[in-house]
């Protein structure tokens, strides 16, 4: 017998193709959403400080913007409006005339062949205290009278051709809400995808700045606390039955083992929300020169493929699909 290895699983990686054929988990351009950010009044787009490369668009600059997610081949563009004037129950998002629902039209008309637009259902953009809900008199987040506005905001969305709604406020029994008053008004196609399990996430900080948030304080009274993954599974779940066509998992990098659960527990599609912390990190390091960018870009969302996202939103969204077509 020798005294070397039998085993050599170093044969598996001898050369870059011998790789590629063995590769378990691919990443292509169409498993990709980019989310994009649109601001009223804007006549030219603001960059975001937090988010190196990513800005607040006008109207103009999102349409261009999209039209080139699309020409890249990525397989969605999820739509947030940041509105010029807020208010305690957030006016602006159920508005025809509200921002997200103006640009919605617009990114259909524009780009709704060739992707899947997508609109943010929660009402932080647009309350003047940054909650996801309305308030009870008390202050604490009145979750039912925060459905009757989720509702009406899915109709508006709908209305507007949006052709998933996102549904990231965390609120108990949103998803039957909005599935029965679209289908009580005939919008029986509108895909809703349940934010099942987002934590309450530090990973979320530079998405502040991007929409102007007005929140004080915090939202661990919603969103998921990041000890549970148990938790986690059992709200993918409820999404599930409650009649979800998508689930996802929020933040994706620090939450892979949730993802894992997730996919493994239920029969629909799940995505990740590689979120704005996770981008301005691994922009901070490769400005600094201590990583290779697009090396540490692909193989995040690699990563996160292979914890188990069939799908992925990501800021660097368009950048990556452009990157795997050539
Ligand atoms: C709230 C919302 C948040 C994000 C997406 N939707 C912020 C929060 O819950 O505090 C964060 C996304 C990111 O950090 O990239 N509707």
């Amino acid at each position: 017998m020798s005294r070397f290895p039998d085993t050599r699983l170093r044969r598996l990686r001898q050369s870059a193709p011998v790789r590629n054929l063995v590769r378990e988990t691919s990443l292509e351009a169409r498993q990709l959403v980019l989310p994009m950010f649109v601001r009223e009044g804007l006549t030219a787009p603001q960059p975001i400080g937090s988010m190196p490369g990513i800005v607040q668009h006008s109207m103009d600059s999102l349409r261009a913007a999209a039209a080139e997610a699309a020409e890249a081949g990525v397989g969605g563009v999820m739509l947030f409006g940041v509105p010029a004037v807020r208010d305690a129950t957030g006016s602006g998002a159920d508005d025809p005339q509200g921002i997200l629902n103006v640009a919605t039209e617009a990114l259909v008309a524009e780009v709704g062949d060739a992707l899947v637009v997508q609109t943010d259902l929660c009402l932080d953009e647009f309350t003047d205290h940054g909650h996801c809900g309305v308030l009870a008199p008390d202050g604490s987040v009145d979750n039912d009278a925060t459905l009757e506005r989720y509702a009406s905001m899915a109709l508006a969305q709908a209305r507007a051709g949006s052709q998933l709604l996102g549904l990231s406020g965390m609120m108990d029994g949103q998803v039957a809400v909005i599935r029965d008053a679209l289908d009580a008004e005939g919008f029986t196609d509108t895909l809703l995808l349940a934010y099942a399990a987002k934590y309450a996430s530090a990973f979320y900080g530079p998405f502040r700045e991007a929409v102007d948030s007005q929140l004080q304080g915090d939202r661990r009274t919603y969103q998921l606390d990041p000890g549970n993954r148990r938790e986690g599974v059992r709200e993918a779940l409820v999404d599930q039955d409650e009649g979800a066509d998508i689930v996802m998992v929020k933040p994706a990098m620090a939450f892979l083992d949730v993802l894992r659960e997730v996919r493994d527990a239920v029969e629909i599609p799940v995505w990740a929300y590689q979120v704005s912390g996770e981008y301005a990190m691994v922009e901070a390091a490769a400005a600094n020169g201590w990583i290779d960018r697009r090396a540490a870009v692909l193989e995040s969302l690699l990563s996160i493929r292979r914890a188990g996202a069939d799908a992925v939103l990501t800021y660097w969204a368009a950048e990556a699909a452009r990157w795997l077509k050539g």
